[in-house]
């Protein structure tokens, strides 16, 4: 409990959490209440009800317990989103990946989600399909190579969401994760002291940040700089920091437009995750570095590049890409051997242990068909980095790039990878999210920041875009002159909404209090605010001198009710 004395003020803040009502909702595939552990269960939980959908079905399954090629055939609305989730268990192998697809006439074939299933207990599957069509579709539950015998499936459910509904549940996820319920508790001496006391509330800084991308065009345009400046509070440079920008030539580093950049960044109050200590593409090392042949060789200036960057960044970062694109490319495993990645990134945490070290790959939220990088292979990486012998406690994080292509997102699947990425507790940011220009991205772009922003497991977004003069051509946010693009209107639509308005609330006296030792209390009602910094300010206007302000933070930390107590010496 701290205490805070300010002449007239006693601070104590008094936390409450209330624990979550009914331990079955642990159980509701399509609750987000639960943690994101996933679990694999000795039997398949029975689960019931609906959670504001429509068109709530589930499918029997052959008694056996046994799968048939197709497991329903169902008709789809364009437009709607259905939600699919399923227990599943292998019969022979340990271990698999198991997933859903949903296959139609005219080749329609839409991967809907995958989990690691494993043999002797249920683990599930969720997923589902947003469709861009209507007619009827079959849902198949599949694991390559393996024939459908030796998959059982359970309690398959499916849940039909309209683009209202859809909406309304991702308001209350919000609801639920960004935001708690504060109320005050003043105590006065003086009945008058209380009788028009009110409480100012102003958010000095959100805990979800919605950054963008900047590059070096920024340092010369003012303009560019303003409008970046007056928006943004995070930030990952496009490719300044790049091992190909900083060492073009072999023993020659040249920091000057990154540190540049980190200045700007910092003279602003902007966060910024480093990108990239390295890069497992061999298409994008240096060109003098493609053409290093011996290993050991090879090893010496990886370190050396290890090294000057992270040293030269430490303490100013906020997270680091460690060896990007790790999962789809294996340069430096193919030169230095197998465990590459995992010697990277243990060094990494030595070498600046307090941020989170991201795996960043690109297709794994936003292109089911690549199933090189799906969510489950994605997490398999990471799991590896971490059990690598010394880095247990090392500080993971999940980049998901989130390079959308310009058809309507699938927000089933990409809210089932988002959980799968979950699970392993890291924080989960966007890292570099686009869409190229067509005549639907503003609404699906909006579709694509709402999900990620009403999942729990992600803390952040980064967007890969900018005004015209900065040359990001998909995602322009603001014409030649300046003035907002419909995709600018969009974002500062999220930046406004996502951030707390200032709000004054009265002090109310409250009839049924106890006058414990002479004081009077008041309550404040209940108000709900976005996780976040405050600076909160008692006033009363009849009592000039009765003014003060504390600093405080909303954090989920506390659990929904938050309530903070404040003793007054007035
Ligand atoms: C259950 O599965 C078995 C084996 O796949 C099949 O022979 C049988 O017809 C199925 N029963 C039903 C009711 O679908
Ligand atoms: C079970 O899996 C093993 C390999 O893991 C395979 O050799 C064996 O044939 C499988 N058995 C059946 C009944 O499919
Ligand atoms: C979605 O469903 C709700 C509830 O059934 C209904 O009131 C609403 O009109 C529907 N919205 C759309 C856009 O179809
Ligand atoms: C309470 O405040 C009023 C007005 O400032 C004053 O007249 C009164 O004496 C105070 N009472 C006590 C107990 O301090
Ligand atoms: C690598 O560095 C070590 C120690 O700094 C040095 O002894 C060795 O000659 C270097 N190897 C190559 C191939 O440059
Ligand atoms: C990777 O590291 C593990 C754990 O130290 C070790 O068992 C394995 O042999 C290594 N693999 C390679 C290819 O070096
Ligand atoms: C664009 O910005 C310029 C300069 O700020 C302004 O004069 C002009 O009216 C704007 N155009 C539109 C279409 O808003
Ligand atoms: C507050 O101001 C009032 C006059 O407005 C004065 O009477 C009172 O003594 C002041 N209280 C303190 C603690 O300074």
């Amino acid at each position: 409990m701290k205490r805070f004395n300010n002449g007239f003020f006693q601070l104590v803040f008094f936390l409450i959490s209330l624990p979550l009502l009914g331990s079955g909702l642990c159980m509701d595939p399509f609750s987000y209440d639960q943690s994101l552990q996933s679990e694999c269960l000795m039997e398949p939980p029975q689960t019931t009800g609906n959670t504001g959908g429509q068109g709530f079905k589930e499918f029997k399954i052959n008694e056996s317990g046994g799968i048939r090629n197709v497991v329903e055939r169902v008709d789809l609305q364009e437009g709607n989103t259905y939600s699919v989730s399923a227990w599943v268990k292998l019969r022979n192998e340990s271990q698999r990946k198991v997933g859903m697809t949903f296959s139609g006439k005219n080749g329609i074939n839409v991967f809907g989600g995958e989990v690691m299933a494993k043999r002797g207990c249920w683990s599930l599957l969720k997923g589902g399909i947003t469709a861009d069509f209507s007619g009827s579709i079959d849902i198949f539950f599949k694991s390559d190579g393996l024939a459908a015998s030796e998959i059982s499936v359970q309690n398959v459910r499916m849940q039909r969401f309209n683009k209202t509904q859809w909406r309304l549940q991702q308001d209350q996820i919000i609801e639920k994760i960004r935001k708690n319920t504060v109320r005050f508790q003043m105590s006065f001496q003086n009945k008058s002291a209380l009788k028009g006391s009110v409480i100012s509330i102003e958010q000095i800084k959100p805990s979800f940040l919605l950054g963008c991308a900047m590059n070096y065009q920024i340092l010369e345009s003012d303009s560019y700089k303003e409008w970046f400046v007056s928006r943004f509070r995070l930030t990952s440079f496009t490719n300044e920091m790049k091992w190909y920008a900083t060492e073009a030539v072999r023993g020659q580093e040249n920091y000057k437009l990154a540190d540049s950049m980190m200045q700007l960044a910092e003279e602003n109050g902007i966060l910024v995750k480093g990108h990239t200590v390295l890069w497992d593409d061999k298409y994008w090392q240096p060109n003098w570095v493609k053409t290093i042949t011996d290993p050991q060789d090879l090893k010496n200036v990886t370190l050396n590049r290890i090294n000057s960057v992270m040293k030269r960044y430490k303490g100013r970062l906020v997270g680091w890409d460690v060896m990007n694109e790790n999962v789809h490319f294996n340069y430096f495993e193919n030169m230095l051997g197998g465990n590459a990645s995992a010697i990277v990134y243990s060094l990494a945490s030595k070498l600046d242990p307090d941020i989170p070290l991201f795996l960043n790959e690109f297709n794994t939220v936003e292109y089911a068909k690549d199933r090189v990088v799906s969510p489950v292979n994605v997490v398999k990486k990471m799991q590896e980095i971490v059990s690598f012998p010394g880095n247990s406690n090392m500080k993971g994080g999940i980049g998901a790039q989130g390079h959308f292509a310009p058809i309507q997102p699938n927000l089933a699947y990409m809210r089932s990878a988002l959980d799968t990425l979950g699970s392993l507790g890291f924080p989960v940011w966007l890292t570099e999210v686009d869409m190229d220009k067509f005549p639907d991205q503003v609404k699906y772009m909006e579709d694509i920041l709402r999900e990620a922003y009403s999942h729990p497991a992600v803390k952040a977004i980064i967007l890969y875009g900018g005004p015209e003069v900065s040359g990001f051509n998909k995602l322009t946010l603001a014409d030649k002159d300046f003035n907002n693009t419909q995709a600018g209107d969009l974002i500062d639509k999220l930046l406004q909404e996502w951030k707390q308005e200032p709000v004054e609330i009265p002090i109310q006296h409250h009839e049924h209090n106890d006058e414990e030792e002479g004081r009077i209390i008041g309550f404040s009602p209940e108000i709900s605010l976005l996780h976040g910094h405050y600076r909160v300010t008692v006033t009363n206007p009849t009592m000039k001198n009765l003014s003060t302000s504390f600093s405080l933070e909303v954090t989920k930390e506390t659990g929904h009710l938050q309530e903070v107590q404040l003793v007054i010496d007035a």
